[in-house]
Formats: C-alpha cells, structure tokens, sequence
C-alpha cells in the first residue's frame, strides 16, 4: 500500500512535468461478466496512472479502497439479470441458450442498460457529479450515451469486440456486409455468394430493428431515467438520436493482425491488448516445476471464465482426459473442481495465471475458448492455439485463427474429444502453425505507441479538442437513402419505367390500330 501511494506520487510530478491535465473520467462497464470486468479493471488502471480521477461503474465493487483517485459506483444488482452461472455449457449445447438470437441479446442488454440507468448508485452520481470525458463501453445498446448528456461533456464509446457493422454504425456508417459479417456469425472472409446474401439480408432485417424496434425501447428508457434528471439539472432535453450519435471516438479491443483489415473512420482507434500486462508475472513455484517438467512441452487448456469445464457433460470431460493421456506432453487444464481420475501428464488448476503460463517458452499449444481476449494474449506470447468456440464472437477467432494458419477450430459436439484429437495432433505434429503464431506476433507488437498509451492520448485528444468534431466521420449526418444513392437508383428507375411504359402504350396503339383494320375488312 504503502509503496504504491509512494510509486502514484512520483508518477503524478512526473505527469506534471510532462504537463498532461488529470481530468475526472466517467468509466461505464456494467456488465456483470468475468472477462468484461477485466477489460473494465485495466481500462481504469491505465487511467489512473496517468494521473486522472476516475469514477467507475462496475459490478464488481471491492470494499477495499484499491485508489485514491478511484471511486467505485456499485451496480452489482445487474447480477439479477446475468450472472457467472448464465453460461452453463450444457444448456448452450442443447440450444436453450442461443445467444446468436439477436433478439435475446437485445433484451438482456437492454434490461442491463436500464437497470444500471435506474439504480439509485447511479442516479445519485448523475445529480451529484460533473465529469470531463465518459468512456462506456458498447454493449449492443446506446444507452450509455446519455451520460455524456447529463455531464454536458465528450464521449468515448469502447467495443469489446472486433469493428463490426453496429459499433460503426454510431459513428460512420455500417461495414460492408459483403466482407464484413455480424460479430456472432461464424463467418470470415472471402465470403461465398450464399454467405454474401445471408448477411445483407441478416444486417438489413437487423438494421430495421434498430431504428424501428429497439429505438423505442431506448427512447422508454431515457424518458424514464435521463429525461427527469436533465430537466432537475436545467438542461435542454435533447431528441434520443441526438444523444447516441454523439460518440467522439470509439476505442476497440481489436488490433488488425488479428482481425480483418478494414477502412475504417479516423475516430475509431485499435486498443487490443492493452489488458495484457507489460512485464509478466513469475509463475508460483508449484506451476513454474509443471512448466518445466517435461521436455515435450506443455499444453494449456482453458475454456476462459464465463464457460466453466466442470459443466462440459461428463462423458466429454471423460474422453477429453482420454486424449490427454495419450499425448507425450504435459496439460494444465483450468478446471473448477477436483479431478480424482486425472491421468499423470495432467494437471488440474482451480486458477491460473494465464498470460504467464502463455509467456513460458515451454509452452507449445493452448486449448481455448477462442474469445478475445485469449487469442490476443496468445498471438501477444506467439503460441498456436486449437479452439473450441462456445458463443458470441469466438467461432469468427476461432475460424480466423484457422484461416490465418496459427490454429484449428473444434466444435463443441459429443464428437469433441475425437475432433479435438485429430486437432491437437495437427497442430503439434505441424510446425508452420507455431511460426505463423511468432509471424503475427511480430506484427502485432511492431507498433509506434503501445495500447495503454494510445487510450490516454486519445482521451486527451478528445477533451483537449471539445468533443474532437474534426475526427468525425462526414458521413454520420446522411441519411442511409443518399448515402446508398437510394434516391438516385429510384430517380433511374422511374425513368426506365416510365419510358418502357410509354413504349409499350405507343407499341399497342399501332398494333391495335392495324389489328382494327383488319378486322374492318
Ligand atoms: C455532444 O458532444 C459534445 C462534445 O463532444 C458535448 O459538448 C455535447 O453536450 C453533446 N451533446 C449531447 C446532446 O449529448
């Protein structure tokens, strides 16, 4: 405690030094989910150390005071609506949770959202508090945009996940669906013509939604919670829209060596990898002996902290042990309960310092989930991976990672053992994936600023510059009909139609004239 108050300290004279101004940011992570929570915790942190004051809205409140710039707003009561044992694999596989519904995701989201708008933590903060900047991170609904209309200050927006047609919609336009698919879609490019089609007509049908169904869930919403507060704080009620195309800037946890390259606009900024930490932790000494134990390598097995592998049905946990037996090297698998019949190359972890184990050059594989945070920390350390992608956007890592050539991709079938064999073996027998990992992973690090520098000078920029208005996508203002040319193809149309109309008219008043003289006669 005692030696980070001393380290905060030096840091701020050097800050001072360097001139840059502490602001009070808002940060917005409300959702209750493991891995959110350490997108959120690091987001923080990195503010912190720079020297603002920041207000964090979290799910996951700490009684202990971790700063003294840091002020916690408890929203854990959005526990209610998802929680640690939402994802229960079993009820993943039989489809009962089918979190590519878009409707569904619509509405936890969107309960999440208003939930966090009307707790009485959040609404006191909104009637006590100013702020200079809100960064909320985008969770399908754009609610969060409020804030910066109840603080009369900048917003950034920060995405989870690769740049995809919704978060771009806020602030430029949709991506292309002909190369570009919904986050949840198991689908990378070069795109085939069927899959070409699906989403169009995917990204279409949900684009109308946004505008036309879910607006108005929104707009209940801010009437509800924002509304009455803007008008006790004396504050010009602004239309909804208004509000959520308002966004400065969004910061995403992508970084192109593991996503598509894409144009994007000027205001979005690829932070990815900014969770991992610069120096790697030593491993405890009981991991660091495994590490080293045996001279094949060591293989990684983690399904990440929302799918949890004691919940895989038993006789895939039973055949997924059968495979581990019979490989030469060694597996530390995250497992949340005591395996008594785990064979000797297996060793059974409640938790583990993953990027660490990542980091060791003895590790040769890693068996994951394929969300995003796992792929970025392993093409980070440069280590080849075997997914098994469970939901949301980890079957896109998942297949992109198979694509890219660092990785193979598993179902989550009752086959899973039998493919996850066949998968492991390929990619341990076969070195190209292992180079392709350290090939990216030179790309990927081969960078001007690191992550957590560039969200601090971002942030800067943004308040330094009043909302950064020159960063703005010109093509946020226009309405989807000019911006598709709709009125021009429907100008073009009319014109064909009319003239094939006349065309037609003329050409049957001649034949019927002739055809009447026939008849005459
Ligand atoms: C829009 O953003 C600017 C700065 O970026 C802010 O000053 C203004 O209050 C915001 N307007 C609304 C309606 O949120």
């Amino acid at each position: 405690m005692k030696m980070d108050s001393l380290k905060w300290i030096i840091f701020s004279c050097l800050l001072c030094l360097y001139g840059t101004e502490a602001y009070k940011i808002l940060a917005v992570f409300p959702l209750p989910s493991k891995s959110h929570g350490i997108l959120g915790d690091n987001m923080v942190k990195h503010l912190l150390d720079a020297g603002h004051e920041v207000t964090y809205i979290t799910p996951y409140y700490k009684e202990t005071k971790t700063h003294p710039n840091l002020k916690q707003i408890d929203v854990s009561a959005n526990k209610e609506v998802i929680n640690e044992n939402t994802m229960d694999i079993k009820l993943v596989m039989a489809g009962i949770i089918n979190l590519e519904d878009p409707d569904l995701v619509f509405d936890m989201m969107f309960t999440i959202a208003s939930k966090t708008l009307e707790n009485p933590n959040v609404q006191e903060m909104m009637r006590n508090q100013k702020f200079d900047v809100v960064v909320a991170e985008y969770m399908f609904v754009d609610l969060y945009s409020s804030f910066a209309t109840v603080f009369q200050c900048p917003l950034v927006w920060f995405s989870t996940v690769n740049p995809h047609w919704m978060i771009m919609n806020l602030i430029d336009g949709p991506l292309n669906p002909a190369y570009n698919a919904d986050y949840t879609h198991n689908r990378v490019t070069p795109f085939t013509f069927y899959d070409r089609v699906m989403e169009l007509w995917h990204q279409v049908v949900e684009q109308y939604k946004l505008t036309h169904k879910y607006y108005y869930h929104e707009v209940g919403a801010y009437e509800k919670s924002i509304v009455p507060m803007l008008k006790e704080k004396g504050i010009p009620v602004p239309e909804y829209n208004e509000v959520r195309y308002n966004g400065s800037l969004v910061l995403g946890n992508s970084q192109v060596a593991i996503s598509d390259a894409i144009a994007l606009p000027p205001n979005y900024k690829h932070i990815g990898g900014y969770h991992i930490d610069d120096e790697v932790k030593p491993l405890p000494e009981n991991l660091k002996k495994i590490m080293e134990s045996n001279k094949n390598g060591i293989i990684y097995f983690s399904l990440g902290s929302n799918i949890k592998s004691k919940d895989l049905p038993v006789e895939i946990k039973e055949g997924i042990l059968d495979v581990f037996k019979g490989l030469k090297q060694t597996v530390i698998w995250k497992f949340e309960e005591v395996l008594a019949n785990a064979p000797k190359n297996v060793h059974i972890v409640q938790w583990a310092p993953q990027q660490s184990i990542l980091a060791h050059p003895n590790l040769v594989l890693f068996v994951t989930h394929g969300g995003l945070l796992s792929i970025t920390e392993t093409i980070h350390h440069g280590v080849p991976v075997v997914s098994i992608p469970v939901f949301a956007d980890q079957f896109q890592n998942a297949k992109r990672a198979e694509i890219q050539g660092y990785g193979r991709n598993v179902r989550l079938t009752p086959n899973l053992p039998k493919d996850l064999k066949k998968a492991m073996d390929d990619v341990l027998g076969n070195p190209s994936y292992a180079s392709v990992a350290k090939e990216l992973s030179k790309a990927y690090h081969h960078r001007q600023t690191k992550p957590k520098d560039e969200i601090n000078f971002w942030i800067d920029h943004v308040v330094q510059t009043r909302g950064a208005p020159h960063l703005r996508s010109v093509a946020i203002s226009l309405p989807y009909y000019q911006r598709y040319f709709l009125d021009v193809l429907a100008i073009i149309l009319i014109s064909l139609l009319t003239i094939i109309y006349a065309v037609a008219k003329l050409w049957c008043s001649l034949t019927s004239k002739s055809n009447g003289k026939y008849k005459t006669n």
